[in-house]
């Protein structure tokens, strides 16, 4: 099955009195837009309650990749779904049902995912396989953005993909955190198909040129 290069870029840092128009900035180039929340428990920071999220949501011209770091995820991920983000992620680590979860997200009408902090093993994942839409591999330690990518973690992108290709399957491998022109080009190589990236759009003067640069980085990678 042949690969698609998917960029979300994450608004975490860009300019939250402006949001409308940071999202605009990159609404051209593309492909999701990646919303984090934070509960201040699961991770310290806080983001976006509820409202805001669903503001967010309404106003995105962009599909939402909801991003859940927030404990007790069960409930709160199938709202977000029946809000209207097309894509929900919560993380195994916070969940009490993730089988339970995923299968209800996609009840909902949204594609349903599922993640690990960089201590999680990749094996707990393997079993869900049948139920998920999309794997996230963190590759910084959730919580803030600017932080450096985390090479070890390219392993477990590997698993993932293998054990995708060797169902014949096709569940998007996403990872997040850390993602540059560099590193996005050895993720590729790993199996990575799906990228957020939050600082290195949104510090840049252009943060459509930017994504633009990055998807051609990511699709050089996966011809060679
Ligand atoms: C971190 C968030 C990321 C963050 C990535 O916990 O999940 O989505 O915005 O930011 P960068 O790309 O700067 O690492
Ligand atoms: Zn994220």
């Amino acid at each position: 099955m042949s690969r698609h290069i998917r960029i979300s870029p994450s608004i975490l840092n860009a300019d939250r009195n402006n949001l409308d128009h940071e999202v605009a900035r990159i609404a051209h180039s593309a492909d999701w837009l990646h919303l984090d929340i934070m509960d201040s428990k699961f991770v310290p920071a806080f983001t976006f309650n509820f409202e805001e999220s669903t503001r967010i949501v309404h106003n995105s011209p962009l599909p939402v990749d909801a991003h859940l770091m927030i404990s007790n995820p069960d409930e709160a991920a199938v709202e977000y779904a029946r809000i209207g983000a097309k894509s929900v992620t919560f993380h195994y680590e916070a969940s009490s049902q993730p089988r339970e979860t995923l299968r209800a997200i996609r009840a909902a009408g949204a594609r349903s995912a599922i993640g690990i902090k960089p201590a999680t093993p990749v094996e707990v994942l393997f079993d869900l396989l049948d139920e998920v839409d999309m794997f996230l591999v963190m590759t910084v330690e959730p919580g803030a953005g600017g932080q450096k990518f985390m090479n070890k973690m390219l392993p477990k992108v590997r698993a993932l993909r293998d054990l995708v290709s060797s169902k014949k399957s096709s569940q998007w491998i996403q990872v997040d955190g850390g993602i540059t022109l560099e590193t996005i080009s050895e993720a590729v190589r790993y199996g990575a198909d799906t990228f957020v990236a939050g600082s290195v759009v949104y510090k840049s003067d252009n943060p459509g040129v930017m994504v633009d640069a990055l998807r051609t980085a990511a699709e050089l990678a996966l011809e060679n």
